[in-house]
């Protein structure tokens, strides 16, 4: 179904994320025909690009994002011309009565101002947004991450947007909730009779949420050094989706009901501090390795700068103090420069209460439930079964596996895509609540306090592995193995 009538303007319209995600993104849903003819996709950068040259830009990024078979010349016509530009020096006045007369001939389109920029820029930005009257009644901002440092600088920030933009018109994106199985992770849970029931610590041993990369720092060095992988990826996106994983059912599929809920995960976080970190949290940084055959350089190399102490690893031993997950550990893991690019929530349940086999069925195994969120998506549950033949009353484990390629035919759209049109169509349930954001800081501050107070030792670990060893043995301690190890 088509969305309707819109305005995209892209701040960092010549940036990385317009280039990698949000172009690709916008044109195939176009090609999907989700656009209507009355969307338009509005550049803005300080580059002093005219209309021709961003259209270089826009191609460019097309052809080296999107597969050359994808890109029909018909549907790259029709993209090309919702295409504008406007160049805009974003703290200054120059650009802006350009852009707000072209805002004007958009009429009662949906006006989304997407702030794909460094974030000390969101406040200069949304104060010139209010200034020129660039606000309507079908306005929105979304705002990418990082979203502070802090849990300081994060209510800076919303303080500064919430001046201009009401609560219910910001869209904190956090794109791994955009990642098709995180959304099948809440309709397995609530549209199956089977899980919930189990879904506790009653039945549940432990649960392990890993995001592992393979690629280390690339060019992104200068912002990931100030950044490091704990706010990079543990504060959003893991703990996003912890809280999804964790969360009670909420009474609807809604905006507000499902992100009230995540709030209390966050809430119910035990805390991590100087009196426990060294025992719950490992922080790593890699060396010269090798991953996929090839020699891979160590972080300081990538970033040229021997004195960084910023970890590319962390591993956090977390628990939630409430009635469903009292001693139910939760480890989280993030790292650049694993073994393998994959990503994967493994829910490990506890083992039957009696075994009536004898010693000659072998060692029984737990049940497992594995959503892949990439690279080859799906869901696996692992279940024990008799070893086929006549060889008497042999166990063994077996994955009823389900590989959402496989299944459908048809490989999953980019999360960017479904959340570009979930701001369009006005739709926040998969996005951040300013509440939320500053619980996690909340959760993760006194962490950052901790590893400083503490001089918290910075392990390193080899490119091409898991890790540190600090890692394996921060869940090994509790006689349990990462999932690989299994
Ligand atoms: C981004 C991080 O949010 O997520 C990057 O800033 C990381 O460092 C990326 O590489 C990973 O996203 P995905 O979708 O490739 O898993």
């Amino acid at each position: 179904i088509q969305v309707s009538a819109f305005d995209l303007v892209v701040f960092g319209g010549t940036g990385d994320l317009a280039a990698r995600k949000l172009l690709p993104a916008m044109f195939q849903r176009d090609r999907a025909g989700q656009l209507p003819d009355e969307g338009r996709i509005i550049g803005v950068s300080r580059r002093a690009l005219g209309h021709d040259g961003y259209l270089d830009f826009v191609k460019k990024s097309l052809s080296t994002y999107v597969k050359a078979s994808e890109l029909e010349p018909e549907a790259l016509k029709r993209f090309l011309a919702r295409v504008h530009f406007v160049p805009v020096d974003v703290t200054g006045e120059s650009g802006w009565p350009e852009l707000a007369s072209l805002l004007a001939s958009g009429n009662e389109a949906v006006r989304c101002f997407y702030f794909a920029v460094s974030p000390d820029l969101f406040a200069p930005i949304s104060e010139r947004i209010g200034q020129f009257g660039l606000i309507t009644d079908h306005s929105r901002v979304v705002l990418e991450k990082p979203l502070g440092k802090n849990g300081e600088s994060a209510h800076a920030v919303n303080e500064a947007v919430g001046k201009v933009f009401n609560e219910h018109q910001i869209y904190r994106i956090d794109h791994y909730l955009g990642k098709e199985t995180v959304q099948n992770l809440m309709a397995l849970r609530f549209a199956n009779r089977l899980f919930e029931p189990l879904w506790n610590s009653t039945h549940i041993d432990h649960v392990q949420i890993t995001v592992a990369e393979d690629i280390g720092v690339g060019d992104r060095g200068g912002y990931y050094d100030t950044s490091g992988a704990m706010r990079d990826m543990l504060q959003n996106h893991i703990m996003q989706l912890l809280c999804l994983t964790a969360m009670e059912p909420p009474d609807a599929f809604e905006a507000d009901a499902v992100r009230d809920e995540k709030l209390k995960v966050l809430k119910a976080l035990k805390r991590i501090d100087e009196r426990n970190a060294e025992h719950m949290t490992v922080r790593a940084q890699y060396r010269a390795g090798s991953v996929g055959g090839q020699p891979s350089a160590g972080y300081l190399e990538d970033l040229g700068n021997d004195t960084s102490s910023t970890e590319t690893f962390v591993a956090i031993r977390a628990e939630i103090a409430n009635w469903r997950w009292a001693g139910v550990p939760f480890y989280l893991r993030t790292g650049k420069r694993l073994t393998k690019r994959t990503s994967e929530i493994v829910v490990n349940f506890r083992p039957i209460s009696h075994n009536i086999f004898d010693a000659t069925a072998g060692r029984l195994s737990q049940n497992r439930l594995i959503l892949r969120l990439q690279p080859d998506e799906g869901v696996t549950l692992e279940v024990t079964i008799k070893d086929p033949g006549p060889g008497g009353m042999r166990l063994r484990r077996i994955p009823l596996d389900m590989s959402f390629v496989e299944t459908f035919g048809v490989s999953n759209p980019d999360a960017y895509e479904r959340l570009l049109m979930d701001v369009i169509r006005g739709n926040q349930t998969l996005f951040m609540r300013a509440d939320e954001v500053a619980a996690a800081w909340q959760w993760v501050d006194p962490i950052h306090a901790a590893w400083a107070h503490n001089d918290q030792r910075m392990h390193t670990y080899a490119g091409g592995t898991w890790g540190p060893s600090a890692a394996i043995a921060l869940i090994e301690r509790d006689g349990r193995t990462w999932l690989e190890d299994s």
